[in-house]
């Protein structure tokens, strides 16, 4: 593909690539994304999908919020896969300096990538709303009903649920690190959801790629874009 090729020859010229992901980095993981025919948002649910991870819904119905919670954000088994793997490579060949990521699995984590922005936290971080105890993942997967505290506080995950502010430390190193890239590889992601997807605008480098099967609103401002894919595109690319 010539889309590849040209990609190919970005990522060679360049030094400070930042990759910033979205669900569709983790489909290949076996892990649904949200907005695709695919995506968890063509499920119905007892309330929209937007409501049932909001904050308002972990504060007024904390049952229907856990309930999903547990049963379609629960990815602890999932694996890294190829475009998890590349980025490895790329941090450790010295080209990348960032992911930013708006995904909760922490699969670029388990891909040993040291430098990511986790925007919407992470499902690997869980703590008493009381006292502020920390708990593990598989407490809160497999408790029944609402986790709680020793102390009886509820455990809430270190997520951001909608309604509620993304990190500061998270955003601020996104801001910071796409800002002084010059090569921006955005991916699997449909760049719908505010404030993450405005973060594209602070890139001021060479080249902007958007790697997604389907369109973005950001498409026509790329230079070059890809709908393909993820493992077919990242399969090929070398290091
Ligand atoms: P979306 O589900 O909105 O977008 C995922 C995009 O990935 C879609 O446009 C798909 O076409 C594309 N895609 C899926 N699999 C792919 C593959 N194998 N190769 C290439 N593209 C693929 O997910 P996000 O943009 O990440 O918030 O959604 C943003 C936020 O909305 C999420 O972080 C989540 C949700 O509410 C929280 O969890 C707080």
């Amino acid at each position: 593909m010539k889309e590849i090729e040209l990609l190919q020859e970005m990522i060679d010229a360049s030094s400070h690539i930042v990759f910033f992901s979205g669900a569709g980095v983790s489909t290949a993981s076996g892990i649904k994304d949200f907005r695709s025919k695919d995506g968890l948002y063509q499920e119905k649910f007892k309330y929209p999908p937007e409501y049932m991870l909001s904050a308002a819904c972990f504060d007024e119905h904390p049952e229907d919020f856990f309930q999903f919670y547990k049963s379609k954000l629960n990815c602890l088994e999932a694996r890294p896969n190829v475009t998890h793997m590349y980025l490895k490579k790329l941090e450790d060949a010295g080209k990348l300096s960032a992911v930013v990521t708006q995904n909760i699995d922490g699969l670029h984590g388990k891909a040993e990538v040291s430098c990511v922005y986790e925007l919407h936290g992470t499902i690997y971080e869980n703590y008493c709303e009381k006292c502020h105890q920390f708990y593990p993942a598989e407490i809160v997967f497999e408790c029944e009903g609402i986790p709680k505290c020793h102390c009886g506080g509820t455990i809430k995950p270190n997520v951001v649920l909608y309604g509620e502010m993304l990190p500061e430390d998270a955003y601020n190193g996104a801001v910071l690190n796409i800002s002084k890239a010059d090569l921006l590889i955005v991916a699997g992601t449909s760049l719908l959801v505010e404030p993450a997807s405005s973060l594209v605008r602070c890139f001021q480098g060479k080249h902007l790629v958007i790697v997604n099967l389907d369109e973005t609103p950001y498409d026509s401002q790329a230079d070059l874009v890809i709908h393909a894919n993820l493992e077919d595109v990242f399969r090929q690319l070398k290091v």
